[in-house]
């Protein structure tokens, strides 16, 4: 790993960090970069006629590139605060009839099941599962299960299925590109939506962004980006269909007009006022993490550590890897005997050994990304040693 990288997280001088996919250290460069920023806007503006092509030029830039990340145009492309919102504001707005039915995997976090649990509260909607949590093997085995799984729980009142791309507890990637395909020749054509709060700057996302119809991400987690910016891509049919629920000016195609239409666009998604540095921030980490490889090229180093975790973990008798073979990317979730995994968090936090601590199924999770070093698997396998 060329050293830069890593020499830039103030966060990892003084501990050991897995929580990665709980939020990504930001660089000092896009610390710097938000700074300087909002230093900008403060000399153009901060309400004035210079200020605002400043601002489209910093926000135009980011969705330029974050539309390449996702492999769709930047029309698709809408700013959000987080995953979550990206998940809920075009799911709230598509045209439910009462009877639908929402798939929704047993691996989607909390949150968003609680939004779809909600919906189908207040649209007389029908909520069933699409068990993946059980799938601990091979790729190749776990794609053809969750496509057998799928064929198998889809009805004729299938209208949505949620499912995340890579799973926030168990660590296995799902094949969503082709889920997305068999779900064209179904019923009414469900739509796909994706939580990929674990994906973005994680692994390649590019066919699946652009074969579902939302997927949500956020910059805080494996972008290493600020806290409180996230985007979502949307479908060509998601324009066409889903209205806005939560609306504000920036949904206007003549903001200052309430009679305006909605943005054709992605934008009729994005609300109002908000922190424009964050945009120059996530943009120098995506520039910082392009410049370590291509999306492949930074999973094979992500897995090349996940695999040294994982295999140090077989070897330990106290610890039980959830999966049966080296993680496809950077999450590895595990068992540690009787202790306790809140027990052990604690533990180890009082070494400055940072992980998490997972409520279903019950366990572990340390994530390696491409600025974790070998020494520090080394010493995450001796203090779990030491149990
Ligand atoms: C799979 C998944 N979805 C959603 C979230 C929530 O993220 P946010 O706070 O950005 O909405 C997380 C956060 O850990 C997550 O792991």
């Amino acid at each position: 790993m060329p050293a830069d990288f890593r020499a830039q997280l103030p966060a990892l001088a003084n501990k050991t960090y897995f929580n990665y996919g709980g939020q990504g250290p930001l660089p000092t460069s896009s610390l710097e970069a938000i700074t300087a920023c909002w230093r900008t806007i403060q000399e153009l503006g901060p309400f004035t006629g210079a200020v605002w092509p400043f601002i489209a030029q910093t926000t135009g830039r980011l969705r330029q590139h974050l539309a390449r990340w996702f492999g769709v145009g930047p029309h698709r492309i809408a700013f959000t605060e987080n995953v979550t919102s990206g998940c809920v504001l075009p799911l709230w707005g598509l045209p439910w009839q009462a009877g639908d039915e929402l798939l929704i995997s047993d691996c989607e976090h909390p949150g968003v099941v609680a939004a779809c649990r909600e919906l189908a509260r207040r649209e007389g909607l029908l909520l069933a599962t699409l068990p993946v949590a059980d799938l601990r093997g091979t790729p190749s085995d776990t794609d053809a299960q969750v496509l057998q799984r799928l064929e198998e729980q889809l009805t004729p009142a299938t209208r949505l299925v949620v499912l995340s791309h890579l799973l926030w507890n168990t660590g296995q990637v799902m094949p969503i590109a082709a889920v997305a395909a068999a779900l064209v020749g179904h019923g009414r054509h469900p739509w796909l939506l994706v939580d990929g709060a674990q994906s973005l700057g994680s692994i390649p996302v590019a066919d699946a962004a652009a074969a579902a119809d939302i997927y949500a991400c956020t910059g805080h987690k494996w972008c290493c980006g600020p806290e409180g910016l996230g985007a979502v891509a949307l479908s060509e049919r998601m324009l066409q269909e889903s209205q806005p629920t939560l609306i504000g000016w920036r949904s206007l195609s003549h903001e200052g007009n309430s009679q305006s239409e909605f943005h054709g666009d992605s934008r009729r998604f994005e609300v109002a006022t908000s922190c424009v540095p964050l945009y120059a921030g996530l943009e120098q980490s995506l520039l910082l993490l392009d410049a370590e490889g291509t999306a492949e090229q930074r999973l094979d180093r992500i897995q090349r550590r996940s695999s040294k975790l994982w295999q140090g973990l077989q070897a330990l008798s106290a610890a039980t890897p959830l999966l049966e073979v080296p993680p496809p990317a950077g999450l590895v979730s595990f068992q540690l005997g009787d202790e306790r995994p809140e027990a052990v968090v604690e533990r180890l936090g009082q070494r400055d050994i940072w992980l998490r601590s997972l409520d279903n199924p019950h366990c572990l999770r340390a994530c390696t990304h491409i600025s974790t070093r070998d020494d520090e698997i080394d010493q995450l396998l001796a203090a779990l040693a030491n149990s």
